[in-house]
């Protein structure tokens, strides 16, 4: 089977990336859009191969999904022996459970069509939930960049900073950055109001007179961050770096995080960056994880040291 690596509309940049490190180029396709909005993407040759579609999906996240679905059936179709998703970026997946009546489980929905649009594997970069892999009949990889992170962050980590996690969800991920960072960890408890509000009040753990190294799996608006900076201050700490996988950065993110007393936010480009603009934003690349995963699943090869612990 030859690899082929095939990219939807959502982040040409970083599927070129990872095809370049793997030696390759992404197989050519194009996106036409019918006048009503409808999408319809088109493959070039792919029979018989390995094919990795990259697609990350981020806003607009319901159409990007949809290309998804289209471009996993389009490579079906066209005869690619093993199919891929790989969408570093999961979105939905904050939509794991019911939190009230009448809800959907989006997170299952999207899990249902990729495998009924083709995908036999999913690969993702720190998803929101574990819960992803209950959820997919098809093999779910993990993979992790914390390691990347942390490792731009160590040089300016003072000794005496604590990581923190700005809710209860981001525990696991604070524990990870911890072990490589060899940090203590805070936890941050905090209540969302509705999709941009949220409250944080108390914190478990010592930040008073400290550094605060705070850690999330995605900045969407920022007021998680926000919140969670304001209650380390208010409890003698300092707000020193921000870190987060996913850059999603809506509805305000910008202003908030050049308003936050820090002078670092790290991020990925597990989805496209420069639309936000603040000097103290920075972006690790997630290519060289994305392309070293691919080469491995190519080859039949274990994923170990690239993927989430349990
Ligand atoms: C939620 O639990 C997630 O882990 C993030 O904390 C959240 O989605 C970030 O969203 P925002 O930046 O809008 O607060």
């Amino acid at each position: 089977m030859s690899l082929r690596i095939a990219a939807g509309s959502a982040h040409p940049g970083l599927a070129g990336a990872v095809a370049k490190l793997l030696g390759t180029e992404p197989v050519p396709g194009e996106l036409a859009r019918f006048p009503d909005g409808e999408l319809r993407p088109a493959v070039g040759h792919l029979r018989g191969g390995d094919v990795y579609v990259i697609q990350p999906t981020g806003p607009p996240v319901s159409d990007h999904f949809l290309e998804l679905f289209l471009l996993l059936d389009a490579c079906r179709r066209a005869g690619a022996q093993r199919i891929t998703a790989v969408v570093p970026y999961f979105g939905y997946a904050r939509q794991d459970r019911r939190s009230q009546p009448g809800e959907p489980v989006g997170a299952r929905v999207v899990a249902d069509a990729l495998a009924a649009s083709g995908a036999q594997r999913l690969v993702v970069i720190d998803p929101h939930t574990v819960a992803l892999e209950a959820m997919c009949g098809m093999p779910v990889e993990m993979l992790t960049a914390v390691p990347v992170l942390a490792q731009a962050l160590a040089p300016d980590v003072p000794g005496g900073a604590v990581i923190v996690a700005p809710d209860l969800g981001a525990v696991k991920l604070a524990e990870r950055y911890a072990s490589v960072l060899q940090r203590p960890v805070a936890v941050v408890r905090k209540t969302r109001i509705t999709g941009a509000i949220v409250r944080a009040e108390e914190i478990a753990g010592d930040v008073a007179g400290r550094p605060a190294v705070i850690v999330d799996d995605m900045i969407s608006t920022g007021a998680t961050i926000e919140a969670a900076a304001q209650v380390v201050r208010a409890h003698g700490g300092t707000c020193h770096t921000v870190a987060a996988t996913h850059g999603l950065l809506v509805g305000g993110a910008g202003q908030r995080l050049r308003q936050l007393p820090t002078s670092r936010v790290v991020t990925t480009d597990s989805l496209p960056q420069g639309h936000t603009s603040s000097p103290a934003l920075h972006a690790e690349s997630v290519a060289p994880l994305l392309a070293d995963a691919i080469s491995r699943l190519h080859h039949d090869q274990p994923l170990a040291g690239l993927r989430a612990p349990a």
